[in-house]
């Protein structure tokens, strides 16, 4: 397997051998305290972070994990202070930018300006969310988390709860977890269900997921509760967003239905969907998952700029 020069795009851009190879990477790079320490693998590189959308997660992490390989990271957190402001559409910034670095990061709220922005690059693109279509790199963060809570990322019983209308890191996590023999259960307000284009991807791969509105039943046996809040930017009506905003929250009312040792995750931000009691719980597991963005990002880094990663030379030394 080599990821070298390769586009991330969505998950399924990477083989299961490429995706447990990067695990195993970002295993190497978190070390015991999940805490990477900085390394050169990357001193000759520039990377760029395009970020047309806001983000916090994301964009910081990837400039963590670029820094802690030693490489420069160019680019922007909006895009009003670039020429976007005057006019110049993503096409031309991408051919342009990618002439400036080696690796470019890209958010950007329209589907599919990712694979677009792939297409016309000169240096691999990484898609760090785009629309409500997909987040493959916080996917592979939510997986690598649940191997850390769970110690396997196969046979989990996972619910995703939520807008998963428009929350991409549920589509790329659903794809991921049927992947590798994990049960889905799909719970969403009514009008804001799974796609049927991604629950089909998850059926030709691996397993079908659940859906249901029953968020009571599918936490009985559940090992993972994976949160998402209502994705208010993707309304193109705010009233429609309002009909959804509040309509679940979890606290320890209703986590009394789930096992003490349940495993909650939410890729953050959360505004309003958990109650901050739930906080105390040894489950509650999304600050750690935020951690988990720098050494699995190190890994992806490396491996797509770099033919043998010096970390993997290291070890088998
Ligand atoms: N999880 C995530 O994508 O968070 P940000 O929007 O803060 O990057």
């Amino acid at each position: 397997m080599t990821l070298l020069d390769r586009d991330v795009i969505a998950v399924s851009d990477l083989s299961d051998d490429e995706i447990q190879a990067l695990l195993r990477l970002a295993r190497e790079f978190a070390g015991p305290e999940g805490r990477p320490t900085p390394r050169n693998e990357l001193a000759d590189r520039i990377v760029a972070c395009l970020f047309f959308e806001p983000s916090t997660r994301t964009r910081l992490s990837f400039e963590s994990a670029a820094h802690r390989l030693g490489a420069r990271v160019i680019g922007f957190s909006s895009p009003a202070a670039t020429s976007f402001a005057k006019g110049e559409t993503l096409s031309d910034t991408i051919r342009t930018v990618s002439h400036y670095a080696d690796l470019i990061v890209l958010r950007h709220p329209k589907d599919g300006s990712a694979r677009l922005a792939a297409e016309l690059s000169e240096v691999p693109v990484v898609n760090a969310g785009d629309g409500s279509h997909s987040h493959p790199t916080q996917s592979l963060v939510d997986f690598f988390t649940i191997g850390d809570e769970r110690g396997t990322t196969t046979n989990n019983n996972v619910v995703l709860l939520g807008d998963l209308r428009f929350g991409r890191t549920t589509h790329s996590l659903a794809t991921l977890l049927s992947r590798f023999g994990n049960k889905v259960t799909c719970v969403s307000p009514p009008g804001l269900e799974m796609p049927e284009g991604v629950i089909e991807e998850c059926a030709r791969h691996g397993r079908r997921p659940d859906q249901t509105n029953d968020l009571v039943g599918a936490l009985a046996d559940a090992d993972v509760l994976y949160v998402t809040r209502i994705q208010k930017e993707r309304f193109a009506d705010p009233a429609e967003y309002l009909k959804y905003a509040g309509s679940y929250r979890i606290d320890d009312d209703i986590l009394r239905h789930a096992e003490a040792d349940l495993t909650i995750l939410h890729p953050l931000p959360r505004v309003g969907e958990i109650d901050h009691a739930v906080d105390r719980r040894p489950g509650a597991a999304w600050f750690r998952q935020a951690r988990n963005g720098v050494p699995v990002r190190m890994a992806l880094l490396t491996s797509i700029l770099k033919e043998t990663p010096q970390i993997l030379t290291e070890a088998t030394r």
